[in-house]
């Protein structure tokens, strides 16, 4: 993108696991100004900004080159400020271009250049299709259970496999992320394991008299056959693992 920077600065995070490096965002011309300026005409953003995730980062002293709140995504703002603001008027929006959440969030989009990953780098998707960045909660769609709320939010977009099944398979109750990365993986359909120990979390082979070594038994199957042939989903098997109308087995 034409009007970022692309110096880097370090910033010391709390988290381990959190972002740890920036480069401050830049628009030509443009300085930083702080939230203050923004409220005069984005007053309801600013009035929820200190609940929401990143305004309580903020809030708990964490501060970024640059800017310690709007303008962290915003970039420096200025210029837009002087032109009485508007939209496409010297002012970033990561909800069109995410590389102000890339910035920060570095093992994000590595989870992103991944060979199997939601279509965002591609510019099909965006971050905010499934994340609120104002709003008190983060993912979206706020409210309910988190679970629910989570499949729910999956559903969007992926009818076939939220839709109520007379065979359900309780599995999915404890919502897709159990088998799905959100974000992308390497494994095929982004699951988080390529092969049956996905269902051996919660399947467990089972031991016991009558079970010769080498020998695997699932829900009292003889499946070593079976597995020799392909992986648990494979054609022929639990092909309906997301929930089936037929059959109790989830096999079609
Ligand atoms: C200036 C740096 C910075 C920018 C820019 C930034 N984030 Fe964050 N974000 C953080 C920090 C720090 C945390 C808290 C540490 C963590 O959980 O990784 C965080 C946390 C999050 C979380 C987890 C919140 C939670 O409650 O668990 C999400 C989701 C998130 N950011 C999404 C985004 C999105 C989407 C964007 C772009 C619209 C973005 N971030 C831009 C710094 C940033
Ligand atoms: C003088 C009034 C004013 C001030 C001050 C102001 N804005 Fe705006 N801003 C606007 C208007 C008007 C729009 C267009 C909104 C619309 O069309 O709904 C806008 C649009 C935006 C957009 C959307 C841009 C786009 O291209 O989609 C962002 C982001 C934004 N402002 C952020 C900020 C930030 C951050 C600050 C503080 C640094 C700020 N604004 C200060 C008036 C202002
Ligand atoms: C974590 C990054 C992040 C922070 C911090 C942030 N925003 Fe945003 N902002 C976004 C994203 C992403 C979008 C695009 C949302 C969308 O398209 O649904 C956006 C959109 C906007 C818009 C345009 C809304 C519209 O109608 O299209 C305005 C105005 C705005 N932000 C102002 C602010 C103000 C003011 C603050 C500080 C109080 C702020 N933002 C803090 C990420 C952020
Ligand atoms: C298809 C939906 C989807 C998209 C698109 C998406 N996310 Fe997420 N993201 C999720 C889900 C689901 C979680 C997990 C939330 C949980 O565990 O409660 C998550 C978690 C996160 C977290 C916190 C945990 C972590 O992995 O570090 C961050 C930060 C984050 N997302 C940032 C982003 C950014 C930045 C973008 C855009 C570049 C983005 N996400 C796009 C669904 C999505
Ligand atoms: C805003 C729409 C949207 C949301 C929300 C969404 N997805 Fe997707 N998903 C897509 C698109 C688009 C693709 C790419 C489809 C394609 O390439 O045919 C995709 C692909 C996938 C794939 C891989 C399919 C394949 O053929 O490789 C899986 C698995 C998936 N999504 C799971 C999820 C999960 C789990 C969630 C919730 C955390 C989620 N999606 C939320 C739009 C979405
Ligand atoms: C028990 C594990 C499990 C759970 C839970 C799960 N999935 Fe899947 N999902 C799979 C497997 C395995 C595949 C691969 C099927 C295949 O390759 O035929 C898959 C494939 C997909 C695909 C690709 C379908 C296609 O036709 O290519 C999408 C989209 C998807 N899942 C979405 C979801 C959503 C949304 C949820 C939550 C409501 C979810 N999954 C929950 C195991 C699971
Ligand atoms: C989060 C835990 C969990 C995961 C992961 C999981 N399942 Fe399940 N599955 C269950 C539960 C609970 C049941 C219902 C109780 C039972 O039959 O064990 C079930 C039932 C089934 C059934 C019906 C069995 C019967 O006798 O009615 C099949 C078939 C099945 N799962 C296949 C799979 C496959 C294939 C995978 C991997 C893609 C998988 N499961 C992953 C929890 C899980």
């Amino acid at each position: 993108m034409a009007v970022m920077g692309v110096a880097t600065a370090l910033v010391s995070s709390c988290s381990s696991v959190g972002p740890v490096a920036e480069s401050p965002l830049r628009i030509e011309g443009a300085t930083y100004v702080g939230n203050q300026a923004c409220a005069e005409c984005h007053a309801d953003l600013c009035r929820t900004f200190p609940v929401s995730a990143h305004g309580r980062i903020h809030g708990a002293g964490l501060k970024f080159s640059g800017g310690s709140g709007c303008e962290s995504c915003h970039g420096p703002g200025s210029r837009h400020v002087a032109a009485g603001g508007g939209r496409g008027k010297f002012i970033l929006n990561p909800g069109v271009d995410p590389e102000a959440c890339f910035r920060c969030h570095l093992e994000v989009h590595a989870q992103f250049d991944l060979p199997q990953h939601h279509p965002l780098p591609e510019g099909k998707m965006n971050c905010v299709q499934c994340h609120d960045p104002h709003g008190r909660d983060i993912m979206k769609p706020a409210g309910g259970l988190a679970m629910a709320r989570l499949n729910q939010s999956c559903a969007q977009c992926h009818r076939p496999e939220t839709k109520p099944a007379v065979f359900e398979h309780p599995a999915l109750r404890e919502g897709c992320l159990i088998c799905h990365e959100p974000h992308g993986s390497v494994n095929l359909k982004m699951l988080v394991e390529p092969d049956p120990n996905l269902c051996l979390k919660c399947h467990a082979q089972e031991q016991g008299p009558g079970v010769r070594p080498g020998e695997i038994f699932i829900g009292k199957v003889p499946h070593t056959a079976f597995l020799r042939q392909g992986t648990c989903w494979s054609a022929g098997c639990h092909t309906a693992v997301h929930g089936s109308n037929m059959d109790r087995l989830l096999r079609y």
